[in-house]
């Protein structure tokens, strides 16, 4: 293979994160899909409604799948056994059980899962400094995602705040990036006690606007998490980790040790900030490893950690006690 040939499904807000990193590449778009045909104007590639019909074409070698949550599972599957690669967004599902489906239909193909944000600067030093223990042992996290969604987006979306079609709400959309680096930089969380609410969306969406939670890591340390979407505009997620001789924190603008600024993030030049560059690296790094064999892109069993957490958080909030997370 000389060029990687990619396909996208679903052409709204966040494919065009793809879609540049596909083209900064050099790869091909060789198909995109949208159910709505309004969607595929602005594309000289070829074009289909329904992504089997694209599944058909011999020619594709990845399909990128950037649909609504619940569509995610299946199409990954269906996407696998026509014999592509896929790298579908996060969630890649809402439930384990779908996870562990999607995990087994591989296909022998490569099936990554889209969380970015491990390859930002700042999560890139920051998981080999834990690693190395530079600062010693963590002693403690607290991450912060103070948002804001106004109804709108919600009204004007035929998926986001609805059960059935997002799966959840603020903790599998917003959230989800920051309940996996908090385990990903800071170790196995083996139970949750969560509380999740609707504060200022009530009659809008069927899930949560808002979540706190204690994590209860491995390693005997806990987590603080607080994440809503109910603030007066999108402020500066952060998750701290504070080290027996240091104090990390990281934002969108980088990594901060004891509060100076170690390495910045590169800053989004698409869509919001908060997407962060990273989508390029990580699908620069799959296709590297398309061609090259190397890399070590994200695959879709690292999708299950958070989904887990999530799963107890939800199931803690309901049951008002500590969940143990299994499996
Ligand atoms: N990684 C990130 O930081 C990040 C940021 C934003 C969104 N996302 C994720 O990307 C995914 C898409 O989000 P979005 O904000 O772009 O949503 P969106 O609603 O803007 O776009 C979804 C698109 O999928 C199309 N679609 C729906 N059903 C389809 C089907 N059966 N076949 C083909 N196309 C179909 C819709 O018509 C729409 O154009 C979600 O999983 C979301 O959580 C990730």
């Amino acid at each position: 293979m000389s060029a990687v040939n990619a396909a996208v499904i679903g052409l709204g807000v966040i494919s065009a994160a793809h879609i540049n990193a596909i083209k900064s590449y050099g790869a091909n778009l060789v198909a995109v899909c949208d159910i709505k045909e309004e969607q595929m104007s602005g594309y000289s590639c070829a074009k289909y409604t329904d992504y089997r019909e694209l599944l058909k074409r011999e020619d594709i070698d990845i399909v990128h799948i950037c649909t609504p949550h619940y569509l995610h599972a299946q199409m990954t599957i269906d996407c696998a056994n026509a014999g592509k690669h896929v790298l579908v967004e996060k969630p890649a599902a809402t439930k384990a059980e779908q996870l562990l489906k999607m995990i087994e239909n591989k296909n022998g193909k490569k099936v990554c899962v889209c969380f970015q944000n491990r390859y930002n600067n700042a999560t890139v030093m920051a998981k080999d400094m834990l690693a190395k223990k530079t600062y010693g042992n963590v002693l403690g996290v607290c991450a912060l995602v103070p948002w804001y969604r106004n109804d709108a987006y919600y009204t004007n979306s035929d998926w986001r705040g609805r059960i059935a079609k997002e799966g959840g709400c603020l903790l599998v959309n917003q959230a989800i990036h920051t309940i996996d680096l908090m385990q990903y930089l800071v170790g196995d969380v083996e139970s949750v006690k969560a509380h999740v609410d609707n504060y200022t969306h009530p009659g809008t969406i069927e899930g949560e606007d808002t979540a706190t939670a204690a994590f209860y890591y491995a390693s005997g340390i806990v987590g603080m998490f607080f994440a809503t979407n109910c603030y007066n505009s999108g402020s500066t997620i952060q998750i701290e980790i504070k080290c027996e001789s240091a104090t990390l924190k990281l934002t969108e603008k980088g990594l901060f040790i004891d509060d100076d600024l170690t390495i910045e993030n590169i800053k989004a030049h698409l869509g919001k900030s908060y997407f962060g560059n990273a989508h390029t690296a990580l699908i620069h790094e799959l296709y590297d490893e398309i061609l090259f064999g190397s890399g070590s892109s994200l695959p879709i069993e690292e999708a299950l950690p958070a989904c887990r957490i999530i799963e107890a958080m939800y199931e803690s909030s309901d049951k008002k006690q500590r969940v143990r997370i299994t499996g």
